[in-house]
């Protein structure tokens, strides 16, 4: 006999789409070591680390981030965005930093791969989303004086 309780447990599914192991957040239920990762277009890697991780008014800009490019189409399909939070870049004096990352093995903007944002935690949710569509549209973001970016010195400079 069936537990009426186990019929009417919800299934709870991770941003991969697989159905979630019962005690866990994201493990997905049915294991496939073999399974390929989510395409992605572009990655943002955002510094959670101790002082760009202070600046930002939001506990969770990782997940708040999620919420936007949800909001604005682009959680999936070939012009994925992803965020991922990481420790420090060591380029903290132009917190908070995130880097672009475009997949340039499959569809990714060329001219966008490699660009360092500065002082992130001052974007509110629509400069986040101006830019989410600036990535998405292949737009040159080194054009859009908007979004600063972090200088970096030539190599020349350390021969
Ligand atoms: S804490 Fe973010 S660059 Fe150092």
């Amino acid at each position: 006999m069936r537990n009426i309780m186990e019929d009417k447990k919800e299934k709870l599914y991770n941003t991969m789409g697989s159905e979630i192991a019962d005690g866990f957040t994201c493990k997905p239920k049915n294991f496939d070591a073999n399974k390929p990762i989510m395409h992605l277009k572009t990655q943002l890697f955002i510094c959670t680390d101790e002082r760009c991780g202070k600046a930002h008014k939001d506990k969770d800009i990782a997940a708040t981030l999620r919420e936007l490019i949800k909001e604005v189409n682009l959680s999936k399909g070939e012009d994925r965005i992803k965020v991922v939070r990481t420790g420090c870049f060591g380029a903290c004096r132009f917190r908070s930093v995130a880097n672009i990352y475009e997949n340039t093995k499959v569809n990714g903007n060329l001219n966008n791969n490699g660009i360092w944002l500065k002082n992130i935690h001052q974007y509110d949710k629509e400069k986040w989303k101006r830019l989410f569509i600036a990535l998405k549209e292949n737009r040159s973001i080194d054009e859009l004086e908007e979004f600063k970016q972090v200088p970096m010195s030539d190599p020349s400079f350390y021969k």
